[in-house]
């Protein structure tokens, strides 16, 4: 089974890798998001779906949501930490760091970096049990690799889900659980933000990703052509981190 977080947003990352994974006849999916909108998906996704309500920032509610996930399912074979950035129905917190309260700091960490601690936490040692596992963390190109202004708590949870992708990786590779991140650049979903979508125009590739590309980038490393990866993090930005110039492309090429 494949346990997808943040999934209640129908033109977000996390329905689009349900939704994938459900077309390529996964045993069974559980979805997992703090908004009752989540218990939606399953009319969208098939029966060998089940939907679960946790807020991931506490560590209670997530053991509860993932004992109900292998309770209904025997076992889980696939972890996607999605869930982040936003939650359901609220508006993004941006701050600049001399502005920043402890609050809004604590809560970027919270929702974006030790949420993907704590289910991790409840789910790997049924992985190892098992000798099989795949986790894939969404991470973001903003972080690990570049930066933008207003946001460097979510940078630093960003940049602190590779960190804890790669120590995972290294504790758990003898139990054969692979450990990947990936690292979108601007994508086209209903929480990307007034101008977001020029930055996409501007990618070498003339456009956001959409969520579906993602989707597929998760459920490949999710899969077995993905054995003898682990560790990495994988960027899908429209070649945007790789374009030293960043001025008018008809000014240069
Ligand atoms: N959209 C982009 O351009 C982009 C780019 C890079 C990385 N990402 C990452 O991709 C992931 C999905 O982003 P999206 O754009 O699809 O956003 P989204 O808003 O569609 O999905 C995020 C989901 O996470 C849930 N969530 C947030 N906090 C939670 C909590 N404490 N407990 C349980 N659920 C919680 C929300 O309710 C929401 O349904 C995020 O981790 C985001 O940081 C997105």
């Amino acid at each position: 089974m494949a346990l997808i977080t943040g999934v209640a947003k129908r033109d977000g990352i996390g329905f689009a890798t349900a939704r994938v994974f459900a077309e390529e006849e996964a045993a069974g999916i559980a979805v997992l998001d703090i908004a009752e909108a989540v218990h939606d998906c399953p009319a969208h996704l098939g029966a060998h779906c089940t939907s679960h309500t946790a807020d991931l920032t506490k560590a209670a509610e997530v053991q509860r949501a993932v004992d109900e996930a292998l309770a209904a399912h025997g076992r889980i074979d696939v972890l996607v930490n999605n869930a982040g950035m936003v939650v359901f129905g609220q508006d993004e917190d941006f701050a600049a760091f001399q502005d920043m309260s402890e609050r809004q700091w604590d809560f970027g960490i919270a929702i974006n970096l030790k949420s993907q601690f704590l289910v991790t936490r409840a789910v790997v040692p049924h992985m190892i049990e098992h000798g099989y596992g795949r986790i894939v963390n969404v991470s973001s190109a903003t972080g690990p690799v570049v930066a933008n202004p207003e946001e460097s708590a979510y940078c630093a949870a960003k940049a602190g889900v590779l960190g804890l992708t790669r120590g995972l990786a290294l504790d758990v590779a003898r139990y054969g659980v692979t450990v990947n991140a990936v690292g979108p650049g601007w994508v086209a979903t209903g929480s990307q933000a007034d101008g977001e979508d020029v930055g996409g125009l501007n990618t070498p590739l003339k456009r956001s990703g959409r969520p579906d590309e993602i989707a597929r980038l998760i459920c490949f490393l999710a899969s077995d052509d993905a054995s003898y990866i682990t560790g990495q993090l994988v960027v899908i930005d429209g070649g945007n981190t790789i374009q030293e110039y960043k001025g008018p492309s008809e000014l240069y090429y």
